[in-house]
């Protein structure tokens, strides 16, 4: 009922040659592929990788987003500039810009009801560190971050919107949460979903997992109930990493 959805981050990786050369190998490789599929580069590749996917079935999006559509905002990427450029998707929420560029749920928030009212999909990270996993508050962590980015943001909103659930200590470090694990955080995400809005909503919405995931855990952590997708960092950089990925068998 829920369509698997896979995105690459590509992060602050490639220059153009690379991003070019590795779009169109997964252009011909990913034909005809039945789950969804998303790249996000970093912006300046993003008008090229756009026209080298133009007629496949990837989507490409964007890594980040001003919380403004134009004006004196010196180093920001509006919404209308993404679109231009060829994204229709946007990653909002992402750890690495929570803790290393200091965005508050309140910031995202105003960013993710931004890129919806400019017609973009959003998805909306969320995810503890080690220190929260350890003092025990992965849920609390994860409900004040949803109810966070979530404000406001109403119900016939959410087909245009995906949780991705990344634990801060999983991403890039090799270590993946285990399938049981995630698949309970997951749950505990589609129970905060349903207390924000209402079960049939939160049954609806497609939950990806990112942290560590490769060819070799797609499987497992795609086997859950309640995971979705995933949103691939460092594997994506790959054709032979991400492919397979893209290709996981439930
Ligand atoms: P890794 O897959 O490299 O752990 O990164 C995950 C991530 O942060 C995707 O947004």
């Amino acid at each position: 009922m829920r369509t698997p959805y896979i995105a690459g981050n590509w992060k602050m990786h490639m220059v153009k040659s690379e991003a070019v050369s590795l779009a169109s190998e997964l252009k011909s490789a990913l034909a005809g592929v039945e789950h969804r599929v998303m790249i996000a580069p970093a912006f300046t590749l993003i008008e090229s990788v756009a026209a080298t996917l133009a007629g496949s079935n990837i989507l490409v999006g964007a890594q980040n987003m001003a919380p403004a559509v134009s004006g004196a905002h010196t180093g920001e990427v509006s919404p209308g500039m993404l679109k231009d450029v060829g994204a229709t998707v946007v990653i909002l929420g992402h750890s690495e810009r929570r803790n290393s560029y200091g965005e508050s749920d309140q910031l995202i928030n105003e960013k993710v009801s931004l890129a919806l009212s400019e017609g973009l999909e959003v998805i909306l990270c969320v995810g503890e560190t080690l220190e929260e996993r350890e003092a025990g508050a992965v849920d609390a962590v994860v409900r004040t971050q949803l109810a966070g980015g979530l404000n406001a943001i109403p119900e016939s909103a959410l087909s245009s919107i995906t949780i991705a659930y990344e634990p801060v200590w999983a991403i890039g470090t090799g270590r993946t949460a285990t399938p049981e694990d995630a698949d309970a955080v997951h749950a505990s995400v589609r129970t905060v979903l349903g207390d924000l809005y209402n079960d049939g909503a939160a049954q609806k919405m497609v939950i990806q997992y990112g942290g560590s995931v490769k060819p070799d855990n797609v499987d497992g952590l795609m086997g859950m109930k309640n995971i979705d997708g995933a949103l691939v960092g460092g594997a994506s950089l790959k054709a032979d990493s991400f492919i397979p990925i893209v290709r996981f068998q439930r």
